[in-house]
């Protein structure tokens, strides 16, 4: 059977090498622990377990493994995003407060090479304005904030794009001319 590169729905995204599915760490940062109790005004009421169940119930429909990992320590976040190098195909992150200050995390990502999706549960820009710089901005593939715990599952289906677009640049089929 032909392959387009594209994978249906309910088939994993293998992981080129292994032929097991692909794999998306995802990263919340600090006081992200609290989620549901933290504000809730702006933060909304789903907890973190309830994200990151539902994470990987997204995950399992769209045939990628998802790992997830919260830490109130910027230290603990590059361990985490090095561990990952070579081994998860795209990284989802809210940053939480380090997006502002950490050129840690950004060197970290940019050093593993790993395709990011920047995740915020509010639109910083309607914040204060020194919400509005993220150390991460430039090196991401892409941003998605202000849909609440919802940004999450988002952020996973355009991980999936991501790696599906990988997938049919290396396939044979999608060099061929029309
Ligand atoms: C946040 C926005 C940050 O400014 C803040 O420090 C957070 C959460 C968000 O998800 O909206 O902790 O990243």
């Amino acid at each position: 059977m032909a392959t387009t590169g594209k994978a249906r729905a309910g088939e994993s995204v293998a992981d080129s090498a292994s032929g097991a599915p692909a794999t998306v760490l995802v990263i919340h940062g600090p006081n992200l622990n609290l989620l549901g109790q933290r504000e809730p005004e702006v933060y909304g009421r789903t907890r973190l377990d309830d994200i990151d169940r539902s994470l990987k119930r997204l995950g399992r429909e769209l045939g990628l493994k998802v790992e997830t990992f919260q830490s109130n320590s910027e230290g603990a976040i590059v361990d985490r995003i090095q561990q990952a190098r070579g081994r998860a195909r795209v990284l989802v992150i809210n940053p939480a407060a380090y997006t502002h200050t950490s050129v840690a995390i950004r060197d970290a990502i940019t050093a593993c090479a790993l395709p990011t999706v920047e995740v915020h549960l509010s639109n910083v820009y309607a914040r204060e304005p020194f919400r509005h710089h993220s150390t991460i901005a430039g090196i991401v593939v892409g941003r998605i904030m202000g849909f609440g715990a919802e940004g999450y599952l988002l952020a996973l289906r355009a991980a999936k794009g991501l790696i599906e677009a990988e997938r049919a640049a290396a396939a044979p089929e999608a060099r061929r001319p029309v």
